[in-house]
């Protein structure tokens, strides 16, 4: 059912935890399980130089948080905007049907720490809903 990566990922989830001086935090609750997922950024001229989170989810939503937060560390902000819970599937080997809306935290996870880290600066927040996902 679950890919190799998948379960690896589930086992050794990669950036789990919090950090103390993170300059943008996002959390977000998935509007289909109610699962929730919180997301902690170190931001630095404009590069992710960490990223940790801590989820209340599935086994599916901890594989994919943990392989989006490897694909955006050392990213720009724009760069991390622009992954999209299909390109972490994809990075993953892809998720059961019915555990693709899990994918979908973490990339609003992301969005919402970087609204986070905008707002923080003045600037005006993004619309999340703007960026198209797959359910
Ligand atoms: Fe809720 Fe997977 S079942 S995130």
């Amino acid at each position: 059912m679950y890919s190799e990566k998948v379960m690896e990922h589930f086992a050794n989830p990669r950036n789990v935890g919090e950090i103390e001086d993170a300059n943008a935090v996002g959390q977000v609750g998935n509007a289909k399980c109610g699962d929730i997922m919180k997301m902690y950024m170190k931001i630095e001229n404009n590069v992710i130089e960490d990223v940790k989170f801590k989820t209340f989810g599935c086994g599916a939503a901890i594989a994919t948080s943990s392989m989006a937060t490897e694909m955006v560390k050392g990213k720009t902000v724009d760069e991390a905007l622009q992954l999209t819970n299909k390109a972490v599937m994809e990075a993953l080997d892809g998720l059961p049907k019915e555990k693709i809306h899990c994918s979908v935290l973490a990339e609003e996870a992301i969005q919402s720490a970087i609204n986070d880290y905008r707002v923080r600066r003045g600037e005006e927040p993004l619309d999340i809903k703007e960026h198209a996902h797959e359910h």
